[in-house]
């Protein structure tokens, strides 16, 4: 198992309960924010009596959100895009009282309707009086969060603020940042190389102009985040993107379509997976002026050639790696994208509708239909890290079943 911690950019909303250990949630956002997360803090009204809002605004650097129906803050950030926003979920500490409201389902605050609204992996510090912690209402709560996999970590024995000894001491925040980590990491693709494309191929005109298209590159590096994180071997080869290397990934650059054609090629025989996220030009201009064409002519004529296939070329190639296609479609997706998966040979295609209000190319959030073989699956509006882990997770299961059968 991977033991690094890899915090850089997670998103993390930590939640913070009315407990005296309150005041150790202070150093737990300045250790996150060392660790290179981004953390949006919500505290509960009782949190609000053992620490201020203020101290958690200047660690995180970000207002503190408190309340579900304040009007302000949810045009800010509203509880759902909060819920989406979260990479992770940690509430440090958890009381007795939280731990019952989510172990219940009820969303009567800020927090409980964030942890009910998100699809993010979920970790809680429980803290409080050791007979609290022991009384079998609590122990039946906790396992009720841990049959739906929340992390519970902690808590740890000792001294009490109450002057007691026992559990219910809430970890310390070293501990629970180290355990974080442990939220994203699996072994799901141990041992295994997946090699996926990612962002927009440029077209040269000439030397200076080229057709490329709006393609930010986001879902791909966050399917090889999610790859590498599942304990994947990620080599990542990307058109020009701004985005920033995933931790744990190797990144190839390249330019064009041909480019990335040739490289995918040079790696997809040693692959056991292959992810097409790329938007690839289908066409290149038939010829690459060697000078820089001035204007005169009232009009141009462009032809244009059709560029190479990858994600078909990479499918129909032996030995062919488990090969995953990408499909935006602005109707009938359901055909479409299981049409396109049969005519490319693909083991599973992740479509997505463009042009509706669902998310798509430049922007955080996405939604897809994942369809293989007689199988499909919903991944409903996420932020495009929740839905590469989603989608890893399926390429996980359908390859490992593959390989069993
Ligand atoms: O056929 P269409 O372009 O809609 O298919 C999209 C899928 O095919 C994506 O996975 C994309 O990465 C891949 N593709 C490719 N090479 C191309 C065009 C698309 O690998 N030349």
């Amino acid at each position: 198992m991977k033991t690094t911690l890899s915090l850089t950019n997670r998103h993390i909303v930590v939640g913070v309960c009315g407990g005296i250990a309150a005041y150790k949630s202070a150093e737990l956002v300045r250790l996150l924010r060392a660790a290179g997360a981004e953390v949006r803090v919500v505290m509960t009204a009782a949190a609000q009596s053992f620490i201020t809002p203020l101290t958690l605004q200047t660690l995180s650097t970000h207002r503190v959100h408190t309340d579900l129906l304040d009007a302000e803050a949810e045009q800010a950030m509203g509880h759902i895009e909060l819920a989406r926003w979260a990479d992770a979920i940690l509430i440090a500490p958890a009381t007795a009282n939280t731990l019952a409201r989510l172990a219940n389902g009820l969303c009567d605050d800020l927090l409980s309707t964030v942890c009910l609204a998100s699809r993010a992996p979920f970790m809680v510090a429980p803290a409080m009086n050791q007979v609290m912690w022991e009384n079998r209402v609590t122990q039946e709560n906790i396992a009720r969060l841990e049959a739906r996999e929340v992390l519970i970590a902690g808590p740890g024995v000792g001294e009490q603020a109450c002057g007691e000894f026992g559990p219910g001491r809430m970890l310390e925040p070293e501990q629970l940042v180290a355990t974080l980590s442990s939220l994203f990491l699996s072994e799901r693709l141990a041992g295994l190389s997946v090699l996926i494309t990612a962002g927009p191929t440029r077209e040269a005109l000439d030397p200076v102009r080229y057709l490329t298209n709006h393609s930010s590159g986001k879902m791909g590096y966050a399917v090889a985040l999610a790859a590498a994180d599942a304990g994947a071997d990620v080599t990542l080869i990307s058109g020009p993107t701004h985005l920033a290397v995933p931790p744990g990934v190797r990144r190839l650059d390249v330019v064009s379509a041909s480019d990335m054609h040739e490289l995918v090629m040079a790696h997809a025989s040693d692959s056991d997976i292959f992810v097409a996220a790329a938007a690839v030009a289908d066409y290149r201009p038939g010829s690459v002026a060697t000078q820089k064409q001035k204007k005169g002519a009232s009009h141009v004529e462009l032809k244009m050639v059709r560029n190479v296939d990858i994600v078909a070329a990479v499918a129909g190639s032996t030995p062919a790696p488990f090969t995953v296609g990408f499909a935006a479609e602005t109707e009938n997706l359901a055909t479409h994208a299981q049409d396109k998966r049969r005519a490319k040979s693909l083991d599973m295609i992740a479509a997505n509708l463009v042009g509706a209000d669902q998310g798509g190319f430049l922007v955080d959030d996405n939604a897809l239909e994942v369809f293989w073989e007689g199988g499909h699956k919903s991944l409903p509006l996420a932020s495009k890290t929740c839905l590469a882990r989603e989608l890893i997770g399926l390429i996980a299961g359908h390859y490992h079943a593959r390989s069993a059968a």
